[in-house]
């Protein structure tokens, strides 16, 4: 066992864990993983024969071989795991070691586990990976909050095992204390949002315009070549090409509907509640995940309404592009809504956060990549306090021109009976948005009726307040 040699140290040999270590080690930095499984210490030990990788089960062990300070960096379930590991870090390591958090921790134990350990004189950074296994072993998006200087310790390793793009790190610091665990739980938000979309536009093809699996697939890959390329495009066409290996026909056939989530999306839309922020694409995507899981409710249900043929009166080749259209439309809509949250909560939890960088870091490694990105990157660097993405020139005339086909979409789905919530919930967001009058005066109007709550007026200035 190397003694006080090993650059860095991983903590949860899961198959991320494994997976990130091997990635290191890969970049030229020797590295230590410790899980209490054996079978996942031998599976890493197995998997990283010939590299600068040590493995075990004893927490001794591994602390010892890791070179002060030491880095190490836990990617253990989000909650009380993670307090457990630091507990029991606590008595092994020194002041000025670094203990990183690399899972979807929620920033409110962030920030309480950063003063904790502070106080303790340990260092502490929330990171958040995206990229699932896949981007773990070959290059993550990585999106680091913590202080600033001791970034800078970790930052060759986190450089070096990021994804790339044109050359450039999708790792950057993005602000202090919970900064990087906000911005990787915005990005789980935008990634609930745009699966539900696909989900929505999978279900018009399939449902409303009759495509076959085999047509699906082709409609999906040729989208990833022009203007909604992107990762989760991507895999859904690889998706609708997989064979079931324990059936005949399609795996995507024989996949139960009940989608399950683990909380990064919920927190998403509560914390947006808590802030008054408007983001209808990701609230309903979460919604509809907790639809889905009533099935037998669904079911009771649809046999009390009877069938409904879905049918949309359209060629294959009209829903084709106004499906095009419409998931374009949404994508611009989802990543807007996302965005202002960011914005509002930087300046509400004194993040400092510079959009722009985040676009950029999104654009490789992470599940929310996609073309789009490097245009939203560039319009926050021309425009550093654009309050919302759809008020810059660009993004005006991009929803102009698919407006159309969006609406098309969205009215032939909703007549036929296809449920696409989540579009129809963008197409009404940005018509709200782009909005100067709301019927909103009437709700004001309401509460002054019942409740004496007051209303303001628009032709003089003051709280008034009518006996009605
Ligand atoms: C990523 C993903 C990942 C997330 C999964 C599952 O960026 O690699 O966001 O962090 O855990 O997508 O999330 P749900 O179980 O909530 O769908």
């Amino acid at each position: 066992m190397n003694q006080n040699e090993n650059d860095f140290g991983l903590i949860g040999l899961g198959v991320m864990g494994r997976n990130f270590i091997l990635n290191v080690a890969d970049h030229g930095f020797s590295a230590s993983g410790l899980d209490l499984d054996p079978e996942k210490v031998d599976a890493l030990k197995k998997e990283a024969k010939g590299k600068s990788v040590i493995g075990t089960t004893k927490i001794e062990e591994f602390i010892a071989s890791l070179k002060p300070p030491r880095v190490i960096m836990m990617l253990v379930p989000a909650g009380k795991p993670v307090d457990n590991v630091i507990e029991d870090l606590l008595s092994l390591v020194d002041k000025g070691d670094i203990i990183i958090d690399g899972g979807n921790s929620h920033f409110d134990d962030t920030d309480r586990r950063f003063d904790y350990l502070s106080s303790k004189g340990i260092q502490f950074m929330g990171i958040g990976v995206s990229g699932g296994s896949k981007g773990a072993r070959f290059g993550p998006s990585m999106m680091p909050g913590g202080d600033e200087n001791v970034y800078h310790r970790v930052q060759p390793i986190f450089e070096a095992v990021s994804a790339k793009v044109n050359g450039e790190p999708c790792v950057t610091f993005l602000g202090p204390k919970s900064a990087g665990n906000y911005v990787k739980m915005i990005h789980n938000g935008i990634e609930y949002a745009l699966m539900q979309l696909i989900s929505e536009t999978y279900d018009f093809l399939k449902r409303g315009a009759l495509l076959s699996n085999a047509e699906i697939k082709d409609v999906f890959s040729s989208w990833n070549q022009g203007r909604l390329a992107s990762f989760l495009v991507e895999i859904t066409a690889e998706i609708f090409e997989k064979k079931d290996d324990l059936g005949t026909g399609l795996l995507i056939d024989a996949i139960l509907d009940k989608a399950k989530q683990k909380g990064t999306g919920k927190w998403t839309s509560q914390h947006a509640m808590d802030l008054g922020i408007p983001i209808p694409s990701i609230d309903i995507a979460v919604a509809m995940r907790g639809l889905s899981s009533f099935k037998e409710e669904r079911v009771e249900a649809g046999a009390a309404y009877g069938k409904h043929d879905g049918q949309i009166n359209m060629t294959k080749q009209e829903a084709i592009a106004c499906a095009e259209a419409g998931l374009y439309f949404s994508y611009i809509i989802s990543y807007a809504q996302g965005l202002s949250l960011l914005a509002a909560a930087s300046s509400e939890k004194g993040y400092g956060l510079n959009i722009a960088d985040i676009a950029k870091i999104w654009r490789g490694g992470c599940i929310i990549r996609a073309a789009l990105l490097e245009k939203i990157r560039k319009t926050f660097a021309d425009q550093k306090d654009l309050k919302n993405l759809i008020l810059s020139a660009d993004f005006v005339s991009e929803l102009l021109s698919t407006e159309v086909l969006m609406r098309k979409f969205v009215i032939g789905g909703i007549e036929a009976g296809i449920t696409a919530p989540a579009h129809t919930v963008c197409l009404s967001y940005y018509d709200s948005y782009k909005s100067p009058r709301l019927p909103t005066n009437l709700i004001q109007a309401q509460r002054d009726n019942f409740g004496s709550h007051t209303y303001e007026r628009v032709d003089k200035s003051g709280i008034f307040h009518t006996e009605w």
